[in-house]
């Protein structure tokens, strides 16, 4: 029998389930991913993007970086213009994450409307109320890599803000929190 498409081993020996499987014991912070569209069509559109796969890079200069799904919404955004931020969630936004990870989603529009956030004065991107902290970046750097786009952004500004409680992370499919 031929195996399905995701069981099937990689040339380099690894099939994506075993891959996924593996990275699911790997306990990540969740973030929201921001940016404003100024892009006339897009009607000064704010889009989002959960995400998990985002760090610290370097201190001196301060970078991050974000791996964003080539294709994606947030992707074909950021190759129009660098700047965008990231919010740290708190464990009581586990909502908040799972509408910005919905492929077919309506739009981000309606989504932002019932989200309390306001626009960061350095990028104009949407920073979440109540987050653990947010992060202003312009893109410095973009890397292909596979089926997803490395974004490394300059730190431009951070906000520590008032978020209550714990960290969401995401761990074995499930989002959690540390209390
Ligand atoms: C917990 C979690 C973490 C995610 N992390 C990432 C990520 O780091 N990068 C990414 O591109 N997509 C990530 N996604 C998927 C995106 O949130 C999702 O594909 C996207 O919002 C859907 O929008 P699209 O229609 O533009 O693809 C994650 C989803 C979840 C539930």
């Amino acid at each position: 029998m031929t195996p399905a498409p995701q069981q099937m081993p990689h040339a380099e020996g690894v099939s994506d389930e075993e891959f996924r499987a593996a990275m699911a014991r790997l306990a990540a912070g969740v973030v929201l991913v921001t940016a404003h569209d100024a892009e006339e069509s897009a009607r000064g559109e704010d889009v989002g993007m959960t995400a998990t796969a985002f760090m610290s890079v370097s201190l001196e200069p301060p970078l991050v970086l974000i791996s964003v799904r080539t294709d994606s919404r947030m992707d074909e955004l950021l190759t129009r213009q660098d700047l965008w931020a990231v919010s740290l969630l708190t464990d009581a936004q586990h909502k908040t994450a799972g509408r910005f990870a919905m492929k077919a989603r309506l739009s981000d529009r309606l989504l932002f409307k019932e989200l309390p956030h306001r626009h960061g004065a350095a990028t104009g991107a949407p920073l979440v109320d109540d987050a653990l902290a947010a992060i202003e970046c312009r893109t410095e750097q973009r890397v292909a890599a596979g089926d997803h786009t490395l974004v490394i952004g300059r730190v431009l500004a951070t906000h520590l803000t008032q978020g209550e409680g714990g960290p969401l992370t995401y761990f074995q499919g499930r989002y959690r929190s540390l209390r």
